[in-house]
Parts: C-alpha cells; sequence; structure tokens
C-alpha cells in the first residue's frame, strides 16, 4: 500500500484555501516545537458562519493536505461545529495518514481552535476556556 492516500496527494499537490483573508474575524497559529513546522488559519465570520476560510502553511506535506482538508470542512459551517472538528476527522476525510503523520493533522485542529478562540476575544464573546487546548503542548511529533 502506498504511504500516502490519493486524496492526501491530491490535497499536497492542490491545496484549497491557500492565502490570507486581510481584516479576518479570528486568526490562528500553532508550530509543532520539535518538527519547526507552522500552521496560520484565518477565519471570515458573518452570523455565527464560516464563510471564507483561508491557510498558510510552512511545513511538510501531511501538514499542508491537513489544513487544505480542514478548511474545506469548515467552510460554510457553524462557528459550533467548526469547534468539534478534530483531528481524527481531518485524518479520516484524507482516507488515513501514516501514524507518524497523525501529529500533522493535530496541527490543523489546533489552528483553527486559536482562530476560534481569537474570534470570541476580538469580538467579546464569552466562551467555555476548556474547549481550547494548551497550544504550547507538544503532540507527540516524532520528525
Ligand atoms: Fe511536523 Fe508534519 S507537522 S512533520
Amino acid at each position: 500500500m502506498a504511504l500516502y492516500s490519493e486524496k492526501v496527494m491530491d490535497h499536497f499537490h492542490n491545496p484549497r484555501n491557500v492565502g490570507v483573508i486581510e481584516n479576518a474575524d479570528g486568526v490562528g497559529e500553532v508550530g509543532n516545537a520539535k518538527c519547526g513546522d507552522i500552521m496560520k488559519i484565518y477565519l471570515k465570520i458573518e452570523n455565527n458562519i464560516i464563510v471564507d476560510v483561508k491557510f498558510e502553511t510552512f511545513g511538510c506535506g501531511s501538514a499542508i493536505a491537513s489544513s487544505s482538508m480542514a478548511t474545506e470542512l469548515i467552510k460554510g459551517k457553524p462557528v459550533s461545529e467548526a469547534l468539534t472538528l478534530t483531528n481524527k476527522a481531518v485524518a479520516e476525510a484524507l482516507d488515513g495518514l501514516p501514524a507518524h503523520k497523525l501529529h500533522c493533522s493535530v496541527l490543523a485542529e489546533e489552528a483553527i481552535k486559536k482562530a476560534l478562540q481569537n474570534y470570541y476575544e476580538k469580538n467579546g464573546i464569552e466562551y467555555d476556556e476548556t474547549q481550547f487546548p494548551n497550544h504550547t503542548a507538544c503532540h507527540g511529533c516524532d520528525c
């Protein structure tokens, strides 16, 4: 079996939603301390719906494919739904990632959560802090 699924290769070679949103309503940046990869997510939110999302990822192919898929999964969705997106769902939507690359999808989940947290803070919306991970934690990157 090939190391990467066709979907991973597709999203790596033709990533969706690459770029920057000027005046974004929420921005989240996370990095993996061990491999040094960085992911930044920009959200445009209207009436609690994510009407646009863009990303910039400086990292491995799996991180790029994960960002691309994650943005596709939350585009057009309510904020509450985007908050429940897990790295597992991103990896599943990509038809799987090799075990040693699962942490790359964690970066996507965290970047989205951080952007949503930023949106809440910018707009003075109260939120439950326990819904958000500690972004300084390392997620077992073995690269
Ligand atoms: Fe570090 Fe993929 S995010 S190797």
